[in-house]
């Protein structure tokens, strides 16, 4: 069982950034506490501020390894056709997962490009997200 796990612009200042909004955890908290809650499956970060290598992370989920992708595409959410294209190519499921509500936000964060061409949308739990998010690859139908 292989997932990816790709995160978007300033998901790499998580911890600093609007402690109020995203909380105290870090990147690196959430890369080790989903991977001592999943010992068995191989999960692989990656975390781009740039759309090219967000892109080509899901491109990598093409070659028929990849179980499931989780996508936390920051900003680019709402207006990233390029990515939602990327994430629209992927045969197996993308599940996309925002730590805040989105939709108890600003008005622009009500809108998802990328969610229409995703299995779902987790959003408002944290980083139980991201644990819930796996857990629905792993326990797929
Ligand atoms: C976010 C929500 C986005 O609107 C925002 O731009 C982010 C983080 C979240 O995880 O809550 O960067 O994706």
């Amino acid at each position: 069982m292989r997932i990816l796990i790709i995160n978007g612009p300033n998901l790499d200042i998580l911890g600093k950034r609007e402690p109020k909004i995203y909380g105290t955890t870090t990147l690196s908290d959430i890369e080790k506490r989903l991977k001592k809650k999943f010992p068995k499956v191989k999960l692989e970060f990656y975390q781009s501020n740039s759309e090219g290598p967000i892109i080509d992370a899901l491109h990598t989920a093409l070659d028929g390894s990849v179980n499931g992708v989780v996508l936390n595409p920051g900003a680019f959410t709402h207006y990233s056709y390029a990515i939602r294209d990327a994430a629209a190519a992927v045969k197996v499921p993308v599940i996309e997962v925002h730590l805040s509500n989105v939709d108890a936000r600003e008005e622009f964060r009500r809108v998802s490009v990328t969610a229409p061409v995703c299995k779902g949308v987790i959003a408002g739990f944290g980083v139980r997200g991201y644990e819930l998010a796996v857990e629905l690859i792993i326990n797929q139908d």
